[in-house]
């Protein structure tokens, strides 16, 4: 079934011919929700449109959704932001970075804040996202893919955040993840060096689950989505929310969060009211 972003048709429904001029699919089957980047041609470069699309999709993600799928059409995943942002011309209907710079501090702010809440609510506790990346996945792409929670990668992927080498810093909400991920020192080598990170090296790190051949990519996707399904909902949900708690705090910190959590379940499974 392939369904607007926003089934109660308020004023941030994005219909389907809007998502296709902004160069993105989304479809919802079941608890599985799709999102595809779609402008292979331009690797699926990325506009402040495409952001606040994504934004607009997790605003109206239907209840029963329990998993998202980033994925990109074509060669690469995606291949960051659209270069054009950075010239004078700018995204027709978008404006640019050139125009952004005389813009009032607050104002510059509210604009990559509302770039930020396209990636942010893919970490929601109540879903899973997926990344499945093959081929370049640069600046924004490598961003847009360390905004999920899990990344299966193809054997030729490329990742690579190049914000630094463009005399930018990565603003989409990638640096913690990246961090948690892979260390403070790898995150300062790989962000500085603005090099690629293949495969193996991306598994090895820490930074993909799992590696495939570009023609088996679909299906590890499918057989993880199904393995996370299999788990049931509320138990999912308190478990990641328990996760993603764990770095923040101490030892004794998580084991009364780890206490709470099962009260809760336990209650939801044998209380009898
Ligand atoms: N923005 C706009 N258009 C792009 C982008 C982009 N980021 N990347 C590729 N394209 C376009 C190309 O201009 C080209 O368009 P054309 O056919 O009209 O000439 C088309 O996509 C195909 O690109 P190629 O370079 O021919 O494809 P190839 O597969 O050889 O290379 C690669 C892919 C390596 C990704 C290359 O396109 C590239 O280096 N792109 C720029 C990457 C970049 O610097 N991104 C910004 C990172 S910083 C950030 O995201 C904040």
């Amino acid at each position: 079934m392939t369904v607007d972003a926003n089934l109660g048709g308020s004023a941030e429904t994005v219909s389907a011919s809007e998502l296709a001029e902004i160069g993105l699919r989304y479809e919802v089957d079941g608890a599985i929700a799709t999102i595809t980047l779609d402008r292979p041609d331009k690797r699926n470069a990325q506009t402040f449109a495409t952001w606040s699309a994504l934004a607009r999709i997790g605003e109206n993600l239907p209840d029963q959704v329990r998993i998202v799928v980033v994925r990109g059409e074509g060669p690469s995943f995606s291949a960051g932001i659209d270069l054009r942002m950075f010239t004078p011309e700018g995204v027709p209907g978008q404006g640019s970075f050139v125009s952004a710079a005389s813009l009032e501090d607050s104002a510059f702010e509210r604009r990559i804040a509302d770039a930020q809440r396209g990636f942010l609510w893919l970490r929601r506790p109540d879903i899973v996202s997926i990344a499945a990346v093959q081929g370049h996945a640069i600046g924004a792409g490598f961003q847009l893919a360390l905004a999920c929670d899990l990344r299966v990668v193809a054997d030729d992927v490329k990742f690579c955040m190049k914000e630094p080498a463009l005399g930018l810093v990565p603003d989409l909400t990638g640096t913690k993840p990246l961090v948690d991920l892979v260390g403070l020192s790898r995150a300062i080598e790989l962000c500085l060096t603005a090099r690629v990170v293949a495969a193996d090296e991306a598994v090895r790190l820490g930074l993909a689950e799992l590696a495939v051949p570009p023609g088996e990519l679909a299906q590890a996707v499918r057989d993880l989505t199904g393995a996370l399904l299999a788990t049931d909902r509320g138990a999912a949900t308190a478990t990641k929310r328990l996760l993603q708690g764990a770095l923040g705090r101490t030892l004794d910190q998580q084991a009364v969060a780890e206490r709470r959590e099962q009260i809760a379940r336990i209650r939801t499974l044998f209380g009898s009211s």
